[in-house]
Order: structure tokens, then C-alpha cells, then sequence
């Protein structure tokens, strides 16, 4: 899989110019209910400013009846602000008055449906935000952003006769869940599943039986491992009931699977491409999504908390890596017009949530794909979308995952991207290159609060996967690097070693992260192993297979790379195999590295 995805050009753009002198930038989501009943939406406005232009997102979210054609209106506050050049809408001004028209292909807005259209634009003075929205002529007034959780209802509301549309708020915290329902933190004093599989992999490296007793996600990466593939170089002959018969065995209270063979599958790469190719959504539903279906649902694991890891590295390509954006595929491209991802998604989300003993967390990729603004929001959009796809509902997300299959360090102690050094914001280093975060934790936890903007359930969790991630050993930084140069300042005191961060295939220096935990901090459900550690990100070199997997070049230890990792080194492990078969030297790395370290 890839897991890191090129700035689009935009963003790209507002960093060289924002390197001069860059203003704060804002985000506004104004929750808009209009007027009229048939008329009601989201409108989340974001920019990323700088002396005198900025670049504007804008999500629309119909959250009312269906729109055929819509038409968004708002008033610049101030008389100096313009649009200079907006796309996936026709822009027009008159004074401070904006308008934007859909564009033939996004006008059709289903209830749940969004859309995220954009546009630069220029100010003197100052750029304050506009603080209403109009959808069709309709007036809405808008709130202030939720940066909190709404407190519960203080009285009783009697039940609504119709259902709310997705994105009310849901039931106060304080009354008691009905019988059989989920818990909230399904990780909490629940002992998970150990994977035999792994464990026995893990036991043939020295000293690896120092972790092999850690919960591992078990991958379900294609129609085969349902039932168990021991011909194939991925994956055991276990399938999943025997995985599940093996868990209430153990008696764990939880057991997690990976959900991982969308048509058209990683279409931004090749080391995890798969089976199905991107027409096929009726086999993914028939021949995939509904036998696991079965299986979870049988009652003999009513008790066992079932944890889905919904489809890694799948929605924010439809965001990032579409052929507008520079490095983009044709391949990204298809399946979000034919609606391979967002419609699979909704399918799995809705057959799977609908077993009441099952969660679902969404793959929500790393800081170092979606941290800048300009995927940040609309990648949440994405999600949103899919939870309304194929009859889903916000209901069946129980919450997300980031970091599954990448490194990026939990926290970076020594550089935070509110540091400066000599008046120079540390955000402008190579490194982070304007990115707003620089670790996964205060990346999950933000995202979080963007999703529940949108219309996610305010008591969603976030997973982290720190299997890979801990960046130990003897080159750990103990301190913040000099302060010669913004650059010399992150460089000499960020934990992550990698030499880029669009760098994702079996990373040299790395070492595992943090054993899992339930509840480290606020928002997060887990620290989590999805990805087993030693299994391989991808082949080194070009090694024939039957499983699909291609050879991406960001496996070679010798590639120089390419637009989307700044023309860098890959940074890869040589002598890798494909994808998800056995890799003892990185195995053996990973816990020399370990951090915390392995006693
Ligand atoms: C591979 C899968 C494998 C998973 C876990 C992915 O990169 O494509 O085949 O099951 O990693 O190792």
C-alpha cells in the first residue's frame, strides 16, 4: 500500500507564497439549517491565508432532500476581499457578493451527499470569513464552529416521529445503552485476539516471542482468505471463522479484521494492488462483503467484540490522487467516477454495522498524507460521504484508524509545529513543509474533531496504529537540534529518521511503537497493531506472484523517487518479498528499535 499522497497544486502554491509571510489561516464550520424543511445543509469554509491572497475550500453537505442544481451564496465581510479564480463551480462577485453555481457533473447532491468546490482570492487589510451561507437562495444563519462537543439535552425530548437526518446529534451520553448494544471504547478492559499465524512468524525470529503475544489485525485481503489461502504467500490457512473459533478459545473479548480488497484497490500505487479490478463492485458486495457478513453474524460470537478496519489507504485517494493533482492515476480517477470506493465503503459499513456486536473504524491515512489544509477538510468530506453510501448511515462508524501501514512518529517531542526558531515559523522546513501537523496524536485528535464537524457522532474514538512507528535506537534524537536554521532545528531533533515523509515502504531505522493500549489519550479509542510487524510492504524488486501485487519502485532501495516524495530515496529495506509475506530482517529491526524499547 501507499500511504503518502502529493500536495496538490493549490497547496503547493499558498506554501511558496506563504513562505514570504504566511497569516493564520481559519477554518469555519457553520452547521446550517435553513428555513425551509425541504432545504438543509453543511457548509464548512476553510482557507489558508497569506499577505494579501488566499485559497479557499468550501464543503457543501446536503443533509435535506435531495438537490438537483444548487447554488451557494455568501457576503465578504470585507469590501477588498475577491475571488481571483475558483474551480468546480462557475464564480461570479458583484461588490462583496459571491456566488457559485454547480458544474454539470456535481450538481445532483443525494441527502448525505457532499461536494467540495474551491477558489483563490485576494484581500488588503484583513480576510475575516463569511459568516453565513446561502444553498438556492435560502437564507442560513450559521452558528459558531462545534470545537466542542455539544452538552447533552437537559430534558427529555419525546422521540421524533420521522428519523433525524444523519447528522443530529446523538443520544444524550447519560442515558443507559440498551440491551446488546455496543460499548463505547470497545478496547477498554478487554483482553484482544492473538493471531496464531503471527505469532508463530514472529516466534521464528530471536526474541520474538518478547511480543508475540501482542493483538495483530487479521487481514482479509482477498475472497480466498475468507475461507483460508495457504497457498498464498500473505496469509495461513486459517480463515475467518477459524480465526473467530480460535478467539472465543482464547477468550478474547475482542478480535480485529482488516477489511481490505475494494475494487481497484491502493490505485494511487502498485505494491497492494488486488484482485478485483475496478468494475467489479458486485463481486466485492456478493462474493465478499456478504460471506463475512454471515460469518460475523453468526450468534456464537454474539459476546466477542468483532473490530473492522474498514479499507486502508482507500477514500482520501479520491481526494488527493486523482490526475489533478500532480503524481495522480487514471486508476484514482476511475473508481471515483464509477463509485467503486465511496459506494464499497457504504456497502461494507452498512452490512457489517448492522451486526450489533460489530465495529466498524473507517482507514482515515496519516499527517503525512491528509495534514495540509487542502486535504485535511475534503478528505473528511469523503468519509462523511461513504457513511451515507450504499443505505449506510453515520451510525455504522464507530470511528477510525490512522497510521495503519505507515511510520509517522506518535509525538515528536523536540519539534512541534508551533516551534519557531529566529521569528521563523518551523512549519516552512523541508520536513514539514507547511504541513499543520508533525505526529500522528495531535493529528488523530484534530481530524476528529473535523469529522465530528461534518457529521460524525460526537463520541466516535480514533485508532492509532503504532506498530511500526516507534523510531528508537541509537540515532533517536534526545533533544532539539540546533538553532542555525529552521531546517537544521526539525532535522536534528525529529524522532522519525525517515528521509521524507512521503516515504512508506518497509522504512530502514525503523522500530516498533507503542504495544497496544485502550484509551492512551482524549478521543483515541487504542493504540493498535493492524499492520503485523515483519510483514512486507512491498517487494524490493520485481517478484512474479498470483496474488495481484505490482512492484512500486518506492520498495527499491535504489530508486531516487519522484514528485511525490520530494526526488528522494525511497529509504526501503532491500530484499524485501511482496506485500504481507514474511520479512524476518525487518522483523529483527524492528525490535532493535523498538521505543519504548524492548526489555
Ligand atoms: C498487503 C496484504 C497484507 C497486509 C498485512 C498489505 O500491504 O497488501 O496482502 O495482508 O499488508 O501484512
Amino acid at each position: 500500500m501507499n500511504v503518502w499522497r502529493k500536495l496538490s497544486g493549490p497547496r503547493r502554491a499558498v506554501a511558496l507564497a506563504g513562505a514570504s509571510a504566511l497569516v493564520a489561516g481559519g477554518l469555519v464550520t457553520i452547521p446550517v439549517t435553513a428555513a425551509h424543511a425541504a432545504t438543509q445543509c453543511d457548509v464548512s469554509y476553510t482557507t489558508n491565508d497569506w499577505q494579501g491572497g488566499f485559497t479557499a475550500n468550501i464543503t457543501i453537505t446536503n443533509i435535506g432532500d435531495p438537490l438537483n442544481g444548487w447554488n451557494l451564496g455568501f457576503t465578504f465581510p470585507d469590501a477588498n476581499q475577491r475571488v481571483t479564480q475558483g474551480w468546480s463551480a462557475r464564480w461570479s462577485q458583484s461588490g462583496r457578493n459571491v456566488t457559485a453555481q454547480n458544474e454539470s457533473y456535481n450538481g445532483s447532491l443525494a441527502r448525505g451527499a457532499s461536494t467540495t468546490i474551491g477558489f483563490n482570492g485576494s484581500w488588503s487589510g484583513s480576510n475575516p470569513r463569511p459568516t453565513s451561507f446561502t444553498i438556492n437562495g435560502v437564507t442560513c444563519n450559521g452558528g459558531t464552529p462545534p470545537t466542542t462537543a455539544p452538552p447533552p439535552p437537559t430534558t427529555t425530548a419525546p422521540p421524533p416521529t420521522t428519523a433525524p437526518p444523519p447528522t443530529t446529534a446523538p443520544p444524550p451520553t447519560t442515558t443507559p445503552p440498551p440491551a446488546g448494544a455496543k460499548v463505547d471504547n470497545p478496547y477498554l478492559n478487554a483482553r484482544g485476539y492473538v493471531n496464531p499465524e503471527w505469532k508463530a512468524k514472529a516466534e521464528s525470529v530471536s526474541g520474538g516471542n518478547r511480543v508475540s503475544n501482542t493483538p495483530t489485525g487479521v487481514w482479509l485481503d482477498r475472497i480466498a482468505a475468507i475461507n483460508g489461502t495457504p497457498d498464498s504467500q500473505s496469509n495461513g490457512p486459517m480463515g475467518l471463522r477459524d480465526h473467530l473459533d480460535e478467539a472465543l478459545r482464547q477468550n478474547a473479548q475482542y478480535i480485529q479484521i482488516v477489511i481490505y480488497n475494494l475494487p481497484g484497490r491502493d490505485c494511487s500505487a502498485l505494491a497492494s494492488n488486488g484482485e478485483l479490478k475496478a468494475d467489479e463492485l458486485p463481486r466485492y458486495k456478493a462474493e465478499y462483503i456478504d460471506p463475512i457478513a454471515a460469518i460475523q453474524g453468526d450468534a456464537k460470537y454474539r459476546n466477542l467484540r468483532i473490530i473492522n478496519i474498514i479499507e486502508i489507504d482507500s477514500l482520501p485517494n479520491l481526494v488527493t490522487n486523482t490526475t489533478g493533482n500532480a503524481g495522480g492515476t487514471v486508476m484514482c480517477d476511475t473508481v471515483k467516477a464509477n463509485g467503486a470506493y465511496v459506494q464499497g465503503v457504504g456497502y461494507a459499513l452498512a452490512k457489517l454495522g448492522a451486526i450489533p456486536n460489530v465495529y466498524n473504524y473507517i482507514d482515515a491515512g496519516h499527517h503525512g498524507w491528509l495534514g495540509w489544509d487542502t486535504n485535511f477538510g475534503p478528505s473528511a468530506a469523503v468519509l462523511r460521504e461513504a457513511a451515507g453510501a450504499s443505505g449506510s448511515t453515520v451510525a455504522n462508524v464507530h470511528g477510525f484508524i490512522v497510521n495503519t501501514a505507515n511510520y509517522s512518529a506518535l509525538r515528536e517531542p523536540y519539534a512541534k509545529v508551533t516551534d519557531s526558531v529566529n521569528g521563523q515559523t518551523v512549519r516552512q522546513s523541508k520536513w514539514i513543509d507547511w504541513n499543520q501537523y508533525n505526529d500522528e496524536l495531535s493529528f488523530a485528535q484534530a481530524f476528529r474533531q473535523e469529522l465530528i464537524s461534518r457529521g460524525f457522532d460526537r463520541n466516535i474514538g480514533m485508532l492509532i496504529d503504532t506498530s511500526r512507528n516507534g523510531w528508537g535506537g541509537p540515532n533517536r534524537p534526545t533533544a532539539a537540534g540546533p538553532t542555525t536554521s529552521v531546517d537544521a532545528y526539525v532535522d536534528g531533533g525529529r524522532v522519525d529518521r525517515r528521509i521524507h515523509k512521503g516515504n512508506w515502504c518497509n522504512q530502514a531505522g525503523a522500530g516498533l511503537g507503542e504495544r497496544p493500549k485502550a484509551a492512551p489519550e482524549p478521543g483515541i479509542d487504542a493504540y493498535v497493531w493492524i499492520k503485523p510487524p515483519g510483514e512486507s510492504d512491498g517487494s524490493s524488486r520485481e517478484i512474479p506472484n498470483n496474488d495481484g501485487k505490482g512492484f512500486d519502485r518506492m520498495c527499491d532501495p535504489t530508486y531516487t523517487g519522484n514528485a511525490r516524495n520530494g526526488n528522494n530515496r525511497s529509504g526501503a529495506l532491500a530484499d524485501a518479498p511482496i506485500s504481507g509475506a514474511w520479512f524476518p530482517a525487518q522483523f529483527a529491526e524492528l525490535m532493535r528499535n523498538a521505543y519504548p524499547p524492548l526489555s
